[in-house]
């Protein structure tokens, strides 16, 4: 369902994505491996078309990915969650849901609570005084409001709580098996990534140096020596 093939993504004279190819199917949930600075930030910004130029073509269910026109890619059925906190931290669990699907009109937050019980009984707290993990829950609850086909996770589980980690990936790994959306998944957090993904691809200096099933990731060594 999403098909990249042959992405250049520079910013200026500075190449981030070096020719990269990559499919994933309907239903996958794929995680991104790679050091900083490895690309996994701008591939991500180029499937949603945030990256405001790039070589290559990004399709979605055959549909093309537009560069620079994110509002309109996302209608396509994609949901991005960038780094960080994504949360509006003066408002309540609710609005912050609320306003995630307002674009679309959505009325039923029921299957975003059901996903995230932690959230169903914070719903009138304000998001600046939940958990770091349960604030990512949010950030996650809010793009799954729109129901999107294609959910874009960058470092979901960075600056958690060990324990957190584990609740958040899983917490995707529900979200891919329950309501069937496909994950890319960047990850720095390499062995609780692998726990939850079936397949991983690793980046290195934005080319594409390894993909596989997780389950040969484990083996051992054999992980390192794709960094
Ligand atoms: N806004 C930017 N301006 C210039 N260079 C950037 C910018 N963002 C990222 N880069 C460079 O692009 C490369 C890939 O970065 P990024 O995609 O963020 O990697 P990762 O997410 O794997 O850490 C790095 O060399 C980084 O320094
Ligand atoms: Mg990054």
């Amino acid at each position: 369902m999403l098909e990249i093939t042959g992405l250049t993504a520079r910013y200026g004279g500075v190449a981030a994505v070096v020719d990269l190819d990559l499919r994933v199917a309907e239903g996958e949930m794929v995680a991104v491996l790679g050091h900083n600075g490895a690309g996994k930030t701008t591939l991500l910004r180029c499937a949603v078309g945030m990256h405001e130029q790039f070589v290559g073509e990004v399709r979605l269910s055959g549909r093309s990915i537009l560069p620079g026109q994110v509002a309109r890619n996302v209608q396509l059925g994609i949901g991005f969650v960038p780094q960080g906190h994504n949360v509006f931290p003066g408002l309540s669990v609710e609005q912050n849901l609320r306003l995630a699907g307002l674009r679309a009109a959505v009325r039923d937050l029921g299957p975003v609570y059901d996903l995230f019980p932690e959230l169903a009984g914070r719903r009138r707290q304000a998001a600046h005084t939940l958990s770091g993990g349960q604030q990512q829950m949010l950030a996650l609850g809010m793009a799954m409001v729109n129901r999107p086909r294609l959910l874009l996770l960058d470092e979901p589980s960075t600056g958690l709580a060990p324990a957190l980690v584990q609740r958040v990936l899983e917490a995707v790994a529900a979200i891919n098996a329950r309501m069937g959306t496909t994950v890319v998944i960047v990850e720095q957090n390499v062995r609780a990534a692998l726990r939850v993904a079936r397949r991983v691809v690793v980046l290195r200096s934005g080319r594409l140096v390894h993909d596989g099933p997780a389950s040969e990731a484990h083996e051992g060594e054999r992980l390192w020596q794709w960094f």
